[in-house]
């Protein structure tokens, strides 16, 4: 088979593979198509790919020539139009928000699979895009509030007095939350967090973060490792707890997010006209709304002094190891769909499989998505 790796729309400074995930996929007997300058934002220039085993081509030339297409960000009009019928898609359509895309693509009669829903199992693990991408943004995170903040993370000891160390406020701990405690309590900081399911306190505690319970919080263990929407209750218990923490803050990271759901609202306007001018918000789940309530997606705005910083693309600012990551994720799912002789073989009847593709055959295949529609 032959797979082609696009170049990303302006503005995302990633690519689906570097160079060494083409040769590993060259290595499994696949033909390996890269459209010209992909990997240039990524600091992966051509010739890196030629030495792979890729062939450089054009836009139109690599869809054309390829059974599978690889690309991070929704393809675009112009690139839909250029697919024939057959051809494969893997790419992060993020399908339950972009139904209609899904319907383009089903229409066109591509096979697509969107990354963002592999299924989150044990087996899956190591195909899991959006762990890889929320590890780098909780870093990214907090290296960005260490950038931006008036103030030293660490206590220092100086000629010139002791320097207190940053407060920092941590809102949801999964995977971004948990790398933001790592990264930020390796620069010194005084680090509380907050989140709604109780299994996470020892890792937070391990991680050497400060774990603020709020009791009553709805904990489902059904909901598959996942946070649910909580009481009213104790929403306004957690609200006041928050605001308590937050006015004690230089710095608040946010990444609390309820999968499907607008994440949950967790600083008031209030909240942040009580802190101290000059902290910083970094608010990761902007585009699903925001933990912050001035928070605007896309847009850094000063709020009564407080720097509050809306932005869930913080892996596009650190593209190269953000796309070595993506790549190796995507070669693991890969494996599930390439023979030993370098052939593709869908098997529907492999969960991961089923449960990632959302096109197929013209028909939408993910009930989510349908359900949506
Ligand atoms: P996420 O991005 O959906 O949410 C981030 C965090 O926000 C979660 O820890 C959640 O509990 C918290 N949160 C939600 N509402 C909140 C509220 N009102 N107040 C405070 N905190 C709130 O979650 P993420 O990071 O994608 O993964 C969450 C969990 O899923 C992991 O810790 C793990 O248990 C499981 N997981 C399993 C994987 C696998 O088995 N392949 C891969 C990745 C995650």
């Amino acid at each position: 088979m032959t797979i082609g790796i696009l170049k990303e729309n302006e503005g995302e400074n990633r690519v689906a593979m570097l160079p060494e995930s083409v040769a590993t996929l060259v290595k499994m007997n696949v033909s390996m198509l890269v459209e010209a300058g992909a990997g240039e934002r990524s600091f992966a220039i051509d010739a890196e790919y030629e030495a792979s085993g890729a062939k450089i081509m054009p836009k139109a030339q690599v869809i054309a020539g390829s059974d599978l297409v690889i690309k991070i960000q929704p393809p675009t009009t112009e690139e839909i139009a250029m697919f024939k019928s057959g051809q494969a898609l893997m790419s992060v359509l993020n399908p339950y928000f972009n139904t209609s895309l899904v319907k383009e693509l089903a229409d066109k009669k591509v096979t697509a699979f969107s990354m963002d829903i592999v299924p989150r199992t044990t087996r899956a693990q190591a195909m899991d895009i959006l762990s890889s991408m929320a590890t780098v943004a909780g870093y990214k995170a907090v290296l960005t509030a260490a950038n931006t903040l008036p103030k030293f993370f660490p206590m220092f000891m100086t000629a010139a007095g002791t320097i207190k160390p940053a407060n920092m406020l941590i809102l949801g701990a999964g995977v971004a939350g948990l790398q933001s405690i790592a990264t930020a309590r390796k620069l010194g900081a005084v680090v509380y967090v907050f989140d709604v399911r109780a299994a996470v306190k020892e890792e937070v505690m391990g991680l050497g973060g400060k774990f603020v319970e709020v009791e009553g919080a709805i904990d489902d263990k059904s909901a598959g490792g996942y946070a649910v929407e909580q009481t009213d209750e104790f929403k306004a218990r957690q609200a006041q707890s928050i605001h308590d923490q937050a006015v004690k803050s230089d710095v608040i990271i946010c990444t609390a997010q309820i999968p499907g759901r607008r994440a949950p609202l967790l600083i008031k306007k209030d909240t942040v006209e009580a802190m101290k001018p000059g902290s910083v918000i970094i608010d990761l789940a902007a585009s699903t709304g925001g933990n912050c309530e001035v928070t605007k997606d896309n847009q850094t705005i000063i709020h009564n002094g407080v720097k509050v910083i809306g932005n869930s693309q913080l892996p596009t600012d650190m593209p190269t190891d953000a796309s070595r990551m993506f790549g190796k994720n995507m070669i693991n799912f890969l494996k599930l769909i390439i023979t030993k002789e370098g052939s593709m073989n869908l098997n529907w009847d492999d969960d991961l499989v089923k449960g990632t593709a959302v096109s197929h055959d013209g028909q939408i295949v993910n009930d989510r998505v349908k359900s949506l529609m």
